[in-house]
């Protein structure tokens, strides 16, 4: 296979294309708020493969693509012979021979990485149980517009050490800031996971036992569901395992007075943060999760176009 970009994971890309991209989505943002036409993929196809449920990811992937001027089409296991044991490499060597790029949410990381090897399109993560890249890049983007840059910021994590936060990781080791991570005892990060086994940036992020020492002086907090999908069986456990870990107005309160909140949705109010912190005056979450469409459509056009800019 002749070399594609995908966008597998966080570090796949440089620090200087993401203040490309950044800019980008701002730009192309820009224009959608003004009405302003902003077709560059013109009988593009986007293929959309969804082994787990979704809201935000398909709705800002589907709309985002028809307003660049393309078009989708969505599979599901359900209803597709993905679900019906075709190998995956078969089924990458199928739809990439037809579209133009391949967007998927799935399980296991190695599964996408296995599609990417066979695809002759770039592969975007949708989000597998490891990490979950365009959403960090939209939660940076919402930063940026609220905060300005955010190297040399503190990012507090209060919660699972899950795929959120290991996209967290890969994004501070990257970009300049630090992340600071509190998750109960038997859910921390795997770092190795996070890193892919590289030594990440000194500071990059420090381990909190009480979430209020993580939450201290932070810029920006952010958490997420107790119970990831793929985890629902855990469910019991976790409840338990995490009732100290709900992100409430004392928490917010250790955090800098200008700090904000973010969570990539959907929440649980009085599970992982209270509805006074979701509904409150510091939560950007409803431009978190629109600024969803806006990073995807930048990231969409670099995979085909690269920089136009
Ligand atoms: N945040 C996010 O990815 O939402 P969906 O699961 O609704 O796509
Ligand atoms: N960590 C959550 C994110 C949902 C968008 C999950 O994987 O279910």
């Amino acid at each position: 296979m002749p070399h594609i970009k995908h966008y597998l994971q966080f570090s796949d890309f440089a620090a200087d294309e993401y203040a490309y991209l950044l800019d980008r989505a701002a730009l192309i943002k820009k224009k959608f708020k003004n009405y302003e036409k902003h077709q560059t993929l013109t009988d593009r196809t986007l293929a959309m493969i969804f082994e787990k449920a979704s809201t935000r990811t398909r709705v800002s992937f589907e709309a985002g693509m028809y307003q660049l001027g393309g078009s989708v089409v969505h599979l599901t296991t359900g209803d597709s012979q993905l679900g019906r044991s075709e190998p995956i490499e078969d089924s990458a060597r199928v739809i990439s021979r037809m579209t133009d790029l391949v967007m998927i949410r799935t399980f296991g990381q190695e599964k996408i990485e296995r599609f990417a090897q066979h695809s002759r399109v770039p592969v975007i993560n949708g989000l597998t149980n490891e990490f979950h890249p365009c959403q960090i890049l939209a939660d940076i983007f919402t930063f940026i517009e609220h905060r300005g840059p955010i190297a040399g910021k503190t990012v507090a994590w209060v919660g699972d050490g899950n795929n959120m936060a290991n996209t967290w990781l890969q994004a501070a080791d990257l970009l300049g800031f630090s992340v600071h991570l509190s998750t109960p005892s038997g859910y921390e990060v795997d770092e190795n996971l996070a890193f892919g086994g590289k030594t990440p940036r000194a500071g990059c992020y420090q381990v909190f036992q009480n979430p209020l020492d993580a939450c201290k002086d932070a810029d920006l907090v952010t958490t997420d569901v107790w119970t990831s999908m793929g985890y629902e069986a855990e469910n019991e456990a976790r409840r338990k395992a995490f009732a100290d870990w709900c992100v409430d107005e004392e928490m917010m309160a250790c955090a800098r007075g200008d700090a904000l909140f973010m969570h990539c949705l959907p929440a649980h109010r009085g599970e992982e943060v209270t509805a006074e912190v979701i509904d409150g005056a510091q939560s950007v979450v409803w431009d978190e999760a629109e600024n969803r469409m806006h990073v995807q459509k930048a990231l969409m056009e670099y995979l085909l176009l690269g920089r136009t800019a």
